[in-house]
């Protein structure tokens, strides 16, 4: 089965069409237009014009996308419908109907947070010169014939899966029993992971996203330099709170550093670290609680390189039974070939949206109806 992908929640206009068999799902084609450049200069994105650029660039992007083949290219239509910027997410979710109307296509409508857990179950290309394209327009070489995959280990599918998703806009433990099947055990309970690296590296002058920005400082810094606190790491729930992280950053930066901040490796470490800290700890402790044979890592923040380490390093030596590999990097951060591959699993079990009544849910909860 042949899936067009369509995402549009955010800030990344993304197009991809992927070939789901069996429980393998592979990248066949895949096109992402990110406004990073637009948005950077307002230091974080402006609902407004993001979506005016996806509609922009939505023609062009499935002209490129589908080329001649046009309709006969794919079976089903997944487009992102939610949780995002409503304004957004209108653009794919409009798209997406129309293409179903006029192409009589089935259409599937795919939660944005299933969609990042569904990148684990994506096959890993291994060939170098393939790179997912973050400049507009652009498409990878998609002569499939010269790509070569790694199989995604078989393992990251066995159910139950516990999922931590750490997105720019969401952090949550959610636990699944099957493709499609998803419980909410626990849900940041006010800024998500993505939004305090942001927030941590504006506050340091890192530019926007700070997320990458503060990863690559602390590289090379110590992460045992400041004891920043780790919110709510013994809470018995499986909530999450970062607020109070970013503003103890806030408050050491006024403090030790009214001009300037010559340790910014020590605070991006230590920052990190405490982060990373909270984040893998309740993880271990929801699934201890779950006993799942999978853990699962997804969303924009699942690219630290230094969360993908320590979970793996915990579960193998807190639960070995449980298989935990990190997903590939190129699928962490928002793109159309994850929504392509929920899609698949939704469309296996005919979960199927009607074109003339699908609206887009800004606050739509994984799990929910
Ligand atoms: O999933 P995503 O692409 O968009 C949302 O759905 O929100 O996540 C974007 C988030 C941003 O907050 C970005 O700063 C963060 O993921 N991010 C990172 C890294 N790469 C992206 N955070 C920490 N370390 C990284 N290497
Ligand atoms: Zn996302």
């Amino acid at each position: 089965m042949r899936i067009l992908g369509i995402e549009t929640s955010c800030d990344e206009t993304a197009l991809a069409i992927v070939e789901g068999k069996g429980e393998r799902v592979r990248v066949a084609r895949e096109l992402v237009a990110s406004q990073v450049k637009i948005h950077k200069k307002y230091g974080g994105v402006v609902p407004e014009v993001a979506a005016r650029r996806h509609a922009e660039v939505m023609p062009w992007m499935l002209k490129k996308m589908l080329g001649r083949e046009r309709a006969r290219a794919f079976d089903v239509i997944a487009v992102t419908a939610g949780p995002g910027l409503i304004t957004s997410l209108r653009v794919g979710v409009d798209t997406a109907r129309s293409l179903a109307y006029a192409w009589g296509k089935p259409l599937v409508a795919v939660n944005h947070l299933a969609g990042h857990i569904a990148a684990n179950f994506i096959d890993e290309i291994t060939n170098t010169k393939y790179q997912i394209p973050n400049t507009k327009f652009q498409i990878p070489n998609s002569n499939r014939k010269s790509l070569s995959y790694k199989p995604f280990a078989i393992s990251r599918a066995r159910f139950p899966a516990l999922a931590l998703v750490v997105s720019g806009g969401h952090t949550e433990l959610v636990l699944m029993r099957d493709h499609g099947v998803y419980e909410l055990l626990g849900a940041t309970r006010d800024d998500a992971a993505g939004e305090a690296f942001d927030k941590v590296g504006k506050l340091l002058g890192l530019g926007y996203p700070g997320g990458p920005a503060v990863a690559k400082r602390a590289e090379k810094g110590d992460p045992h330099a400041i004891p920043f606190p780790r919110p709510m790491i013994h809470s018995k729930d499986f909530d999450f709170s970062f607020s109070g992280l970013k503003t103890a950053v806030a408050q050491y930066l006024d403090v030790q550093h009214p001009v300037g901040h010559p340790d910014i490796a020590d605070i991006c470490a230590s920052f990190q670290e405490a982060a990373v800290d909270v984040l893998v700890e309740k993880t271990i402790r929801a699934a201890r609680r779950v006993k799942p044979k999978t853990i699962l890592l997804a969303g924009g923040v699942a690219a630290n390189k230094e969360l993908r380490k320590r979970l793996g390093i915990e579960v193998a030596r807190q639960l070995p039974t449980a298989n935990c590999r990190p997903p590939p990097m190129k699928f962490t951060t928002d793109n159309a070939a994850m929504i392509a591959a929920a899609g698949y699993f939704m469309a296996r079990k005919k979960q199927f949206a009607d074109w003339r009544t699908l609206e887009p849910r800004a606050n739509w909860e994984i799990g929910a109806e």
